[in-house]
Order: structure tokens, then C-alpha cells, then sequence
């Protein structure tokens, strides 16, 4: 008997998509059923789009009017006239996936508010009475007997066993708080974000991986020329280009991948409606989510299959460790496990257990970014200097309709276009005495960068021009300094 299945305020669609996705794929391989998940109109209790599995254009409905059990696809499929005898075994088939899914769901199965998450979550029973998980920082682990040691290595009892494996209490304790953070039903904590994008794209992008947007110049590079070495197919499309999505799809890739806001332009995509366009074709959708932060976007609750950070950033918090991190569901985080051990892409113990440290104040640091990067952002667009400032917390920012549905907070991430030529923004920029010239962001002290010299600095002036990068632009990370005098800094480096 199949359990009832639950669904709670952290796994709200995007779970539900999951799911479905998974369905969806037996169906194709077993009785070679077009794969398609759509989102319909309807709302659930949590406001969002209600996934649903279309065969030969008919939607299955499901019994309890939440979510598709396997006799409820297996009755849809008898009803629309298909004959299931070649594969007696489906139900048992799409049970299998169902029972694997819950475990998933189970969990993480806590409605805390998102502060005790960063705290609480993960932490482990220290019997010293230590109030936050010890740093283990041994490369093994050792074992009673021979039988305790297969137990482990044969995946009968969870436990630690090799620290490059990411079998080590410390890391347990911070993937927990990682996945908690974005609501996912596991995590995998990385060496970098980088790490964590190219284990990504080995266990899921191999039939290729569609970008939509622009994004962080490392990830253009290893999407752009690295990939396509090893043969795989990679494709590119700007925000406004969404049109063509489908075309990619068609042509077999199977992951949409992208930053939301972008860098630098703070453009923001639609989350919900290219999740519900990739899954219409099968595909998975990965989000970057390190400009926004957990803080302030969940993409998993509308509609993503996976988040990546660079944990360098807003998650370390502090500009003193790289790190990365991947967030989804158990059964796809799954594939992505062996590529991390055999590439070798762990952090340290004592890398993990300060982004652990740093997790604890996220949303403190997170919310004060906000507020003041919204008051930068408002001196700035009255500025006389300022031609242009791109940042979705102004209304009259192009994203900021999108922004508003799909983020609680816009970030502490903001791009000015001075008026004048590229030596105006130059002089301007060296003239910063709070800001520090250094290409990273996230941190608690205030950094500038302008795109062309450093993140876009290897690209054509047409390549530039049509991503909508000037040479004017100057890229402002907010810190934790006090908004009156990063404004009195901007206004005397702007003169
Ligand atoms: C949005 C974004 N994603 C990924 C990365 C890569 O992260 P890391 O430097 O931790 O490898 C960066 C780095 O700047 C970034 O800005």
C-alpha cells in the first residue's frame, strides 16, 4: 500500500514537480510516453501553480485533488485507451519512485521560521554540551569490527568514514542546515560554487545544458568552452530570448540553468515560468540563487529542481572561505554524490564548520544588505552624475514586478551607470574610500567592481553591448557598514 503522501509549506510545487518529472520519466522509458509536466492555472493553499502530468494531452487528476498517486496514473492511463499489458509491473514500478521520493520528503518535515533554521538546524548532540556541532577534523574514522566497518561501506547504517567522501559528522551537520535553509530535502556541501556547478552539469547536463541569461564568467567559461570539449552540447539564450527555449529542449538538453538577479545587470528571470517550460520537455531547472540568498529566494518552492550557491559569497558571508553548495531532492542529489568524491571536491572540516558559523547569522546580515542597498539604490537614481541604477527593489526597475512575486528582500547587489566615459567610471571608482576595489560580493564589508575590468572583461565590445554591459557600469556589494556613509563615499568618489 502506497502512504499518504505529505506536503508541507517547505515543499510546496516544487516538490510536487519533482515527483512528477520522475513519473513522467518511467512512463517515457517504459511505455515511451512523451514526457511532459506542466504547470496549470490552478493555485494551491500556498498560492502557486499546480503541476500536472498531461499524456497525449490529457491531464491525470489526482484521486485526493493534491497530488498523483501511482493507481491514479495507472487508472488515467487505462481511461485515455492505453494498453498497459506489455509492463504488468508499472504500479509496482511507480511506487518504487514514489516510496523513494517520501523518504525524501520526511525529512525535512519542520515548518520553523527561517532564523532558527540558520541556527538550529543541523546541529548535532555534542557530549560536551558544546552548543553548536564540534570541527571533526580527522581524514578517517574508525570501527569495533570489520562487520561495523561493511555495515557502513555497504550503506546499511549511516555514518562517517572517509572526510573526502563527505562522510565526516561536521559535514553531515552543515548539508543539513544547507538544505534547510532552501527548503530542499537534501544538500551537498562543495570545495567552491564552481565545484558544485561542475558536479552538476557531469550528473545531469550530459545531454546538454541550455543558459539562460548572462552568469558569472567562470560558469560562461566552463559552459561555453569546457564542456563542449568533453562533447557535451551547450547552448545560450539572453532573458529576453525565452522563445527559444523550447527549440533546445526539443533538441534534446536536459538542464536550464541560471542566475536570477544576473550579473551584473540585476536582470531578473521568471523562475515559476521557465521551470514550467523546461519540465514541459522533461528537463530540470538548476537556479543560481547566490545573488539572492535563501534569505531572500526560494527556488525551490517555485518551481526549481536545484540551487546552487557559491557559499563564498552571502552564505560564508565574511570574505574568508570558498565554498559551494547544491540543494534538491534526495533522488537527484543521488548521481551528483560520486562525482563530488571522485573529483574530489570536499571542503575542509574546518572550512565547513566556519560557513556553519557564518549560516547562524545569515538572515541578520541578509535583511540589513537589503535595507541598505535599497537606500543606495534611491541616492543613487537621484543622483546628477547617475545615468542609469539597476536594482529590483525600484519600481521602476524593468524586473521589479517579477522580482516582487517571486522574492522576499532584493538583495544586496546593485549596478550604477555613471554619465560620461569609461575614464569617468574609473575615477570614480578610485576615488572610493569604504568601497574596496576586489572582484567578490557578499561580504560584510562593501566591495566595487566594474564589469568591464574584471567579470566581462574578456568579452567582444558587441558581445558586452548586446548583454546590455557598458562601460560605465560600476557594481556596488553592500556591506554591513552604516547606509549614511556608504551614500556620503558614493557622492564624494562621484564629486
Ligand atoms: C553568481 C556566482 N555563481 C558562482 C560563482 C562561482 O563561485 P566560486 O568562486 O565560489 O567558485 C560566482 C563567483 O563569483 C558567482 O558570482
Amino acid at each position: 500500500m502506497p502512504q499518504p503522501i505529505k506536503v508541507h509549506s517547505q515543499h510546496p510545487p516544487g516538490g510536487r514537480c519533482t515527483l512528477y518529472a520522475l513519473y513522467a520519466k518511467e512512463l517515457s522509458s517504459s511505455l515511451g510516453l512523451d514526457r511532459r509536466v506542466v504547470h496549470t492555472d490552478r493555485r494551491d493553499a500556498h498560492g502557486e501553480g499546480f503541476p500536472a502530468l498531461l499524456v497525449k494531452g490529457v491531464a491525470l487528476q489526482p484521486s485526493d485533488g493534491v497530488i498523483l498517486s501511482p493507481e491514479d496514473i495507472c487508472a488515467g492511463l487505462a481511461s485515455a485507451g492505453l494498453d498497459l499489458s506489455a509492463v504488468p509491473d508499472l504500479a509496482a514500478r511507480l511506487e518504487a519512485i514514489q516510496e523513494r521520493f517520501l523518504e525524501g520528503v520526511e525529512c525535512n518535515d519542520k515548518n520553523e521560521g527561517l532564523s532558527t533554521r540558520c541556527i538550529h538546524a543541523g546541529e548535532i548532540k555534542d557530549a560536551h554540551g558544546s552548543p553548536h556541532t564540534p570541527i571533526y577534523t580527522t581524514t578517517t574514522f574508525k570501527f569495533d569490527s570489520t562487520a561495523d566497518l561493511l555495515d557502513v561501506v555497504e550503506g546499511r547504517k549511516a555514518g562517517s568514514l572517509y572526510t573526502r567522501y563527505g562522510l565526516n559528522p561536521t559535514l553531515f551537520s552543515l548539508e543539513e542546515k544547507l538544505a534547510a535553509l532552501e527548503g530542499a530535502e537534501a544538500a551537498w556541501v562543495f570545495s567552491s560554487g564552481m565545484a558544485a556547478e561542475a558536479s552538476l552539469f557531469f550528473a545531469h547536463g550530459r545531454k546538454g545544458v541550455v543558459c539562460i541569461g548572462d552568469a558569472y564568467g567562470g560558469t560562461m567559461e566552463f559552459l561555453s568552452s569546457q564542456l563542449p570539449e568533453l562533447g557535451i552540447p551547450t547552448y545560450f539564450l539572453l532573458g529576453s530570448e525565452l522563445d527559444g527555449l523550447k527549440t533546445y529542449l526539443e533538441a534534446g538538453a536536459g538542464l536550464v540553468f541560471f542566475e536570477t538577479p544576473t550579473n551584473p545587470t540585476l536582470e531578473v528571470l521568471d523562475i515559476r515560468k521557465i521551470s514550467a517550460i523546461a519540465h514541459e520537455y522533461g528537463a530540470l531547472v538548476a537556479v543560481d540563487n547566490t545573488f539572492a540568498s535563501p534569505v531572500n529566494q526560494s527556488p525551490l518552492a517555485l518551481g526549481a529542481d536545484f540551487v546552487v550557491h557559491s557559499a563564498t559569497k552571502y552564505l560564508g558571508g565574511h570574505s574568508d572561505i570558498t565554498a559551494g553548495a547544491l540543494m534538491g531532492s534526495k533522488h537527484l542529489l543521488a548521481s551528483v554524490w560520486g562525482w563530488r568524491k571522485n573529483l574530489g571536491q570536499m571542503p575542509a572540516p574546518e572550512t565547513a564548520s566556519l560557513l556553519a558559523r557564518s549560516l547562524r547569522t545569515l538572515v541578520v546580515r541578509v535583511e540589513r544588505q537589503n535595507a541598505t542597498a535599497q537606500a543606495v539604490a534611491k541616492a543613487m537614481s537621484r543622483h546628477p552624475k547617475v545615468a542609469r541604477v539597476l536594482y529590483p527593489g525600484l519600481p521602476d526597475f524593468p524586473g521589479h514586478v517579477v522580482a516582487r512575486s517571486q522574492m522576499q528582500g532584493f538583495g544586496g547587489m546593485l549596478t550604477i551607470a555613471v554619465k560620461g566615459a569609461y575614464e569617468d567610471a574609473v575615477w570614480a571608482v578610485d576615488k572610493l574610500k569604504l568601497f574596496a576595489i576586489a572582484p567578490s560580493l557578499g561580504g560584510v564589508e562593501s566591495l566595487v567592481t566594474m564589469p568591464v575590468t574584471t567579470t566581462h572583461h574578456g568579452l567582444a565590445t558587441e558581445e558586452r553591448v548586446r548583454r546590455g554591459i557598458s562601460d560605465t557600469m560600476i557594481r556596488l556589494s553592500i556591506g554591513l557598514e552604516d547606509a549614511a556613509d556608504l551614500i556620503a563615499d558614493l557622492e564624494q568618489a562621484l564629486g
